[in-house]
Parts: structure tokens; C-alpha cells; sequence
């Protein structure tokens, strides 16, 4: 018999054509959002669960899931999978890793460059018909070319984006858990490690790309954005929760810092409505990773690793190997 598994949300049909191949499969193509206790119930007899960023498998719903084996997350962030709780189960946990850098590296600089030269503001001014004139004043944005670039959690895809800015002549600081190597740090605009204040102080303009977990929630707070230069601007394409989207709208109001670009929110997709009465930031709803290519590399690379851990071989991005011990 074969295993059977549940996706919990919609995903590309031919991604789900494979895995019916190999799983009995329970899929969600009207991308309903199940409630925890609702995701329960569909796991029961469930042998694998093919998961998306959004779903939360807490510790509660890993422990109602007995016959659970493993969970593959269609994301290189993991921070909705309580690992440990599923390492303590016995539950393979795995992620999308490396398919995703180039493209969300580019996303990275969309935001950046749609933060610095003010490319929405100035769009929503001509859309609302305001545009009477030019003016020798109009939109003045930061310039991106020849400033510095502070890169915060220089995995893969922060080398990525350090490496686009050659183009740019740009410096680049970085801060991360550790030190990259000096090859890695040559690769990468020849990278300067700083302390994260020091970073704050000297970037012009800052991306935010580090894991999300307990111990940097709010890792940009207050204290942080006071460090940052007056013109300075702000990318997150990392997780919500790693910026006080409080202190954020409070420093974007005061002109403390010029402007944000924000892909990712506190408790999205819901997030702090004074945003939106701001100008000086770019909102975009989590889309770094959706070039088409990428968002099918990153099914298919969920699907091939539920696909080996439900048939007894080791998944190629599996996060807990003591899960298996
Ligand atoms: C990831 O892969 O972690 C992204 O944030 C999801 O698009």
C-alpha cells in the first residue's frame, strides 16, 4: 500500500501529479487554510505532510500526529516547524535550500532600488494624477551606486546579493553568526565583517536576510534604527518578527531613517495598518522567492524530498538527521 501524505495547500498540479505517483495524497487545490485542529484531524493516518511556510506544525499538533514520519517544507525558512519537537517524535523535517538564492537575491535588489529611488511613492503620485510638472526636486531618492551596503545573515543568499553589487561600485559590511571565510568574503565584494551596530552606523543602506529564530526577535528595534544613518534605508526580505514593525513605522514617521522595503511582516498576512499610511515604504506581500522557475524548483525540491524520506532513503535536505538515529 502505498504511503499516504497531505498537502496542505495548493500547489502546481504536475508537482502533485508526481507525488501521486508514489502517495496516496489528499491535496487542497481551492488552497483552503486549514485551522491547526482541522490539520489534525486530515493528518490522522497521514504519513508524510507536504507543508508550506504558512502552515504552523506546532509541538501540539506533531504530538496528535502519531503516524507522522516527515514534514517538507516548501521554503528554505522553517521557523513554522518546531524541529525539535519533531526530532523528538522521530519526524524528518526538511526544507528547499539553495533553489531559491538567485532569485530572492534579485527580489532584494528590487526592493532596494524601488526603496532608495522612491519607485512606488512616485508611482502612486502619477497614478492619482498629481504629476502637473517636472521639478528639480521631485522623488530626490538616495543614490545606490558608490554607497555602502550593509548585508545582516550572509548565508547564500546574502553572498548572493553582496555579489550584484560589483555593478553598483559599492562597499559591502556584513554581520552574521560567523565570520565567512576570506574566499567567501572576497566573492562577495570583498565583504567586511562588522558587529551589527557597527554595520548599522556605516551601511547606507541595510538588507536584512538572517534566519528567523527566538534570539533575534526584534533584532532591529528602537535602539538599532537610532544607530542607522538619517538617509539610510531598510530591506527585509527575511522573516517578520526580526524588525519591531512598531519602532519601524515610528522611525519611517520621524524621518529617522528614509525609507523601508518590506516583504515580510509581524503575524503576516496580516500586518501593522499604519504602514499603509506611510510613503516613504514599499510593501510587497512575501513574494522574494516567486519567479515561476523558482516557486516550481522549490515544490519540486519538497516533493523529491518527501518522495526519499517516505521510502526509507535519507532526504537530500534533511534538517534533523537525529530524527533518524
Ligand atoms: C522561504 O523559502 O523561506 C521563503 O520565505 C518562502 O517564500
Amino acid at each position: 500500500m502505498k504511503p499516504s501524505i497531505l498537502v496542505t495547500r495548493a500547489v502546481f498540479p504536475d508537482v502533485v501529479a508526481r507525488l501521486s505517483e508514489h502517495f496516496t495524497v489528499e491535496d487542497n487545490p481551492d488552497d483552503h487554510i486549514f485551522s491547526e485542529a482541522e490539520l489534525i484531524q486530515k493528518l490522522q493516518g497521514k504519513d508524510g505532510l507536504f507543508a508550506n511556510p504558512a502552515d504552523r506544525i506546532s509541538a501540539a499538533l506533531i504530538q496528535a500526529c502519531p503516524q507522522l514520519k516527515a514534514v517538507c517544507n516548501m521554503a528554505v525558512g522553517y521557523n513554522n516547524v518546531d524541529v525539535a519537537a519533531a526530532t523528538a517524535a522521530g519526524i524528518m523535517v526538511t526544507n528547499t535550500p539553495d533553489v531559491l538564492n538567485e532569485t530572492t537575491a534579485d527580489f532584494g535588489w528590487a526592493l532596494l532600488m524601488a526603496t532608495a529611488r522612491r519607485v512606488t511613492e512616485s508611482e502612486h503620485y502619477l497614478r492619482a494624477g498629481k504629476w502637473q510638472k517636472w521639478t528639480y526636486d521631485g522623488f530626490l531618492g538616495a543614490d545606490v551606486h558608490g554607497s555602502t551596503l550593509g548585508v545582516i545573515g550572509m548565508g547564500r543568499i546574502g553572498q548572493a546579493i553582496a555579489r550584484r553589487s560589483m555593478g553598483f561600485d559599492m562597499q559591502v559590511v556584513y554581520h552574521n553568526r560567523s565570520r565567512l571565510t576570506p574566499e567567501l568574503e572576497a566573492r562577495a565584494n570583498n565583504a567586511r565583517y562588522l558587529s551589527r551596530d557597527a554595520l548599522l552606523q556605516t551601511a547606507d543602506h541595510v538588507v536584512l536576510v538572517l534566519p528567523y529564530s527566538a534570539a533575534v526577535h526584534h533584532f532591529i528595534g528602537a535602539d538599532e534604527l537610532a544607530l542607522m544613518k538619517p538617509g539610510a534605508t531598510l530591506v527585509n526580505i527575511a522573516r517578520g518578527g526580526i524588525v519591531d514593525d512598531a519602532a519601524l513605522i515610528a522611525a519611517l514617521k520621524q524621518g529617522q531613517i528614509a525609507a523601508a522595503g518590506l516583504d515580510v511582516f509581524e503575524n503576516e498576512p496580516a500586518f501593522n495598518p499604519a504602514f499603509l499610511s506611510l510613503e516613504n515604504v514599499v510593501l510587497t506581500p512575501h513574494i522574494a522567492s516567486a519567479s515561476a522557475p523558482t516557486r516550481r524548483a522549490m515544490a519540486n525540491c519538497a516533493a523529491m524530498n518527501l518522495i526519499a524520506a517516505l521510502s526509507g532513503q535519507t532526504p537530500p535536505n534533511l534538517l534533523n538527521p537525529q530524527a533518524v538515529k
